[in-house]
């Protein structure tokens, strides 16, 4: 190792995506090595809106192994954590930084302590899926500064660890993850089914709708799921497999209207399940409800869907549209049912690629209130102000990347947040 007296920080940044089932995984086989009861595919969410950004570091002056989240430091004393921190130690190789005169061997990795320092550039607390993208951008950011040699599908297995849905966050476009058979969890992992630009014409808007309630987390609820729900035998055994297979072809040959209906049933089926389970657990509000039923009756007008609605654990709609055509107009129906409170504006009413807004039309607040009613709804005088807290615009989107030295969050002579 580089003499101690030589006080070298070694750091590296990366940026990891969120990602949406649209297949969903809902329960476990083994609760410590988080092996899911079905196999599950996704539909990664582009970085420039929903992402993690971690810096990891590490310098013989770190006495121990320290996190800060949205620059608040947190335990990290977890088995989740841990799981992760150990299995890609295990697999760390010698580094050797000629330019900064840095010798690392791999024995000296067991001894090295870790800071890390990760940012979400979404609000964490809207429910949108921040420990995948977090887990995610946490392995693939130690697995680079740690020289690891293993693909994205073993440091996949190694992300499941921290949190299930975080093992498909680390490719872009649609990802599979594969429960496996081995007890062990060793074919428990992702791979990617296809890249971004393979279905770049779809549009994803996620509405965060409003609630006081506090959710029940998704460990829990699939813990309580797996042990009182008989619909999610039925599902894991007799309806996911048929599905996945339907859904890789969708995805393949870029078939919107089964996509559509299989990612719409779904989440209709992950919700049942939840119902069915002992106490019931209800994650969809009466906002989501009118959401689900718009869309709907717009597809069924249609004669063939123009939008795929998916909700995971909370009341939150993700909704994807085949094309900007038909997003510029879902984004239309739904600022008129759910327009913001007076005291909003436009641009923390709707976030992200805000260029949908323009093909629909609404560049001002005012323009909300002139938009003609959706044909949908029964009653146009009715509307659910504030019942959305906001929008946001986005699209399938890459996987992770190392980002470049000014991306750093931690001080890169202290090793400490800046
Ligand atoms: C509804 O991955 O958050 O979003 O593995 O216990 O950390 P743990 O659960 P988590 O569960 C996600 C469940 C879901 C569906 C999905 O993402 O597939």
């Amino acid at each position: 190792m580089a003499d101690e007296s030589q006080k070298w920080v070694l750091m590296v940044t990366a940026q990891t995506p969120t990602n949406i089932a649209v297949i969903k995984y809902w329960g476990k086989r083994d609760e410590k090595l988080i092996l899911p009861v079905n196999d599950s595919i996704s539909v990664t969410l582009d970085p420039a809106h929903l992402c993690t950004t971690t810096t990891v570091s590490v310098s013989p002056t770190f006495d121990q192994d320290r996190m800060w989240l949205n620059g608040e430091e947190i335990s990290i004393s977890g088995g989740r954590f841990q799981s992760c921190l150990r299995e890609i130690r295990s697999r760390a190789t010698d580094v050797d930084d000629k330019e900064k005169g840095i010798k690392i061997t791999k024995k000296d990795w067991e001894k090295l302590h870790v800071h890390i320092s990760s940012y979400n550039n979404f609000p964490t607390a809207a429910g949108l899926a921040s420990s995948a993208a977090g887990f995610a951008c946490l392995v693939f950011a130690l697995g680079k500064l740690m020289n690891v040699k293993e693909d994205h599908s073993q440091l996949s297995a190694i992300a499941r660890q921290g949190s299930g849905s975080a093992c498909r966050s680390l490719y872009g476009g649609f990802a599979k993850w594969i429960m496996g058979k081995d007890d062990k969890g060793t074919d428990s992992l992702a791979v990617q089914l296809a890249d971004e630009k393979h279905w770049d014409e779809l549009v994803i808007v996620i509405a965060v709708v409003s609630s006081r309630q506090k959710e029940t987390s998704s460990t829990t609820g699939m813990r309580d799921t797996v042990e009182t729900s008989l619909l999610l035998q039925h599902r894991a055994k007799e309806v996911v497999p048929k599905r996945i297979l339907k859904m890789e072809e969708a995805i393949k040959n870029r078939d919107f209207a089964s996509f559509a209906q299989l990612t719409s049933t779904d989440s209709n089926q992950f919700h049942a399940v939840c119902l069915d389970t002992c106490p019931p657990i209800f994650y969809m509000n009466d906002t989501s409800h009118r959401i689900i039923s718009l869309v709907e009756k717009w597809n069924r007008t249609e004669g063939t869907p123009q939008v795929a609605y998916t909700f995971d654990a909370g009341p939150n709609a993700v909704l994807i549209a085949r094309n900007r055509k038909t997003a510029a107009l879902l984004i239309q129906k739904l600022l008129f049912c759910f327009p913001p409170n007076s005291d909003a504006d436009l641009n923390s009413f709707v976030l992200g690629d805000k260029s949908i807004l323009k093909d629909a039309g609404v560049e001002s607040p005012e323009d909300i209130e002139t938009l003609p009613p959706p044909p949908e709804i029964k009653d146009p005088s009715q509307k659910f102000r504030g019942d959305v807290s906001y929008f946001i615009c986005t699209r399938p989107g890459r996987g992770p990347v190392v980002l470049s030295d000014e991306s750093h969050l931690l001080n890169p002579e202290t090793g400490l947040p800046k």
